[in-house]
């Protein structure tokens, strides 16, 4: 026992180690569009004429993907699974940020990756289409919606993170967990 702990360490950092070199070539697709993250969304979604979405994921467990790789809950998971730090590693990111991968060139200055699962995880990427004539033209149907990148998410979309690869997966049914983050456009 005494000789096999010091070699239960040189595995486990060899694992931890593997892990930071796997993470850099695990790159998701790129896309065309540029992030640029939930702040910018503020702007025009946090008034209670429009629907208030920002306040409503903000107030949501995606906001907090992030953050809550720092809990106890987190890191005993992930040691289990011989990841040091669950906010730096490949492994847990993919799922808990948003664009995780993409090269630093695909976010615009203010992105906060430290976000969580922000609107453009679902959504799509949006700096081509944020502005309001763009916004009003979507809704109107003047401007089709996939040529500046966005999306109204269907199941797949959310499969892509509620899946068995996660530690926590407790099952997903769409109609269930989407009536639990609903954020609908207020109609006037
Ligand atoms: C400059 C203001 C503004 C910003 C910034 C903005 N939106 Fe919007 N968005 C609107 C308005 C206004 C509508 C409703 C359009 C209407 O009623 O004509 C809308 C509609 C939408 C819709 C529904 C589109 C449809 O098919 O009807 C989605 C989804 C959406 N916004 C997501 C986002 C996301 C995600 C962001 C951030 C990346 C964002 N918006 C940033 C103003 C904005
Ligand atoms: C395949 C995507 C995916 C990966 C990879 C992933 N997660 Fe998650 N994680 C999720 C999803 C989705 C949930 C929410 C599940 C639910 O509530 O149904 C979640 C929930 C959590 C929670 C909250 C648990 C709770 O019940 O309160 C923690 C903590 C967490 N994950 C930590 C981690 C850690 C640590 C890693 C890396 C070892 C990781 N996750 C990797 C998708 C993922
Ligand atoms: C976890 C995924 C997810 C996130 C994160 C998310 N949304 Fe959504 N959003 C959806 C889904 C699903 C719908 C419903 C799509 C439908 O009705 O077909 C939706 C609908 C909307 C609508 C209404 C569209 C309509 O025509 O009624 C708006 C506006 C919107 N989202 C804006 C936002 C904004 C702004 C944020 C961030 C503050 C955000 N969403 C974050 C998944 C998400
Ligand atoms: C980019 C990855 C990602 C995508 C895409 C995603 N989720 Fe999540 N979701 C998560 C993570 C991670 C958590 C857990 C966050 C935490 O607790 O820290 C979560 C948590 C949730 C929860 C909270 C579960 C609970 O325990 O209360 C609901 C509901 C949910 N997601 C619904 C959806 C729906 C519906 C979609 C698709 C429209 C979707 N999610 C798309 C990553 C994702």
């Amino acid at each position: 026992m005494k000789m096999f702990l010091p070699l239960l360490t040189v595995v486990l950092m060899l694992i931890c180690g593997a892990s930071a070199t796997f993470g850099q070539s695990a790159r998701a697709t790129t896309g065309t569009h540029k992030f640029v993250g939930a702040q910018k969304c503020k702007m025009c979604h946090s008034t209670e004429k429009i629907g208030a979405q920002y306040k409503i994921w903000e107030a949501s467990k995606h906001a907090m993907a992030y953050k809550d790789l720092a809990s106890d809950t987190a890191k005993a998971v992930a040691a289990k699974l011989g990841i040091c730090d669950p906010q730096k590693s490949p492994e847990c990111l993919k799922c808990h940020e948003t664009g995780y991968g993409l090269p630093a060139s695909m976010f615009e200055t203010g992105f906060d990756s430290t976000a969580g699962v922000q609107c453009e995880s679902c959504h799509g990427a949006g700096a081509d289409y944020w502005k309001m004539a763009t916004m009003k033209g979507i809704h109107a149907n003047t401007i089709d919606a996939d040529s500046v990148g966005l999306r109204l998410p269907t199941e797949a979309v959310c499969l892509r993170c509620h899946n068995q690869e996660s530690p926590f997966y407790h099952g997903f049914d769409f109609k269930t967990y989407s009536a639990k983050i609903a954020h609908p456009l207020k109609e006037e």
